[in-house]
């Protein structure tokens, strides 16, 4: 049986940093889901139709380096909300979360859409100001010139985006555990995933 673990949560909460480190620790395989959607995202600025984009993204495609960008972030959202965007994404999500060796993937709608099977949910959270202070520094660590105020506004208008949007909206399943890393660091936060995990798997 496929083990997967479901990690959603708003723009920035600290769901990369710890899908990966739980990923790591276990053993499993890991999917920035938000990847998929910022694939689509650039390849609309680019000119392409976004429904044409999902319809033929590649596991290579993910392999991008302008995908972190603020813009492509707007853009990706902007994305998320078509139905048939997210219809064909479904695929690639669904056969990576269960491949044999166990998965977890971090997004918005796994818990709740992708794999409302899964066997561990965990809705990872914290304040808007809080991830606009953490986004900020991972950017101009990254050499780009931002300013809090402005990836305030954007980490806002994404989760305004990504909750009202019709098709998926970003919530929490009604079977996830919530671990708002407000107060945390990183490891405290990984730490206290790790334990959810452990504590699912029996
Ligand atoms: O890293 P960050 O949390 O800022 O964003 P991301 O996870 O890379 O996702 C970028 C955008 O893709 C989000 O704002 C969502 O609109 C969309 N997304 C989604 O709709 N469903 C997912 N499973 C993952 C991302």
């Amino acid at each position: 049986m496929s083990f997967t673990i479901a990690i959603d949560g708003p723009a920035a909460a600290g769901k990369g940093t710890i899908s990966k480190a739980v990923a790591a620790h276990f053993g499993l395989a890991h999917l920035d889901t938000g990847l998929l959607y910022r694939v689509v995202g650039a390849r609309m600025l680019e000119g392409m139709d976004p429904v044409a984009a999902a319809r033929d993204i590649r596991a290579e495609d993910l392999e991008r380096d302008d995908l972190r960008s603020p813009g492509v972030a707007q853009a990706a959202s902007k994305v998320a909300v078509i139905a048939q965007v997210r219809e064909h994404l479904l695929d690639f999500q669904r056969s990576f979360a269960r491949r044999s060796g166990g998965a977890v993937l971090d997004g918005r709608d796994i818990g709740t859409v992708i794999c409302p099977e899964a066997q561990v949910k965990i809705f990872v959270t914290a304040s808007p100001e809080c991830r606009a202070a953490r986004r900020c520094k991972e950017l101009q660590d990254q050499g780009l010139a931002v300013e809090y105020d402005a990836v305030l506004e954007d980490v806002k208008a994404r989760d305004a985006r990504d909750s009202d949007r019709a098709t998926a909206p970003l919530r929490p399943a009604e079977d996830a555990v919530l671990l708002d890393t407000s107060a945390l660091d990183i490891d405290t936060a990984v730490a206290r995933a790790v334990a959810i995990v452990t504590a699912a798997r029996g």
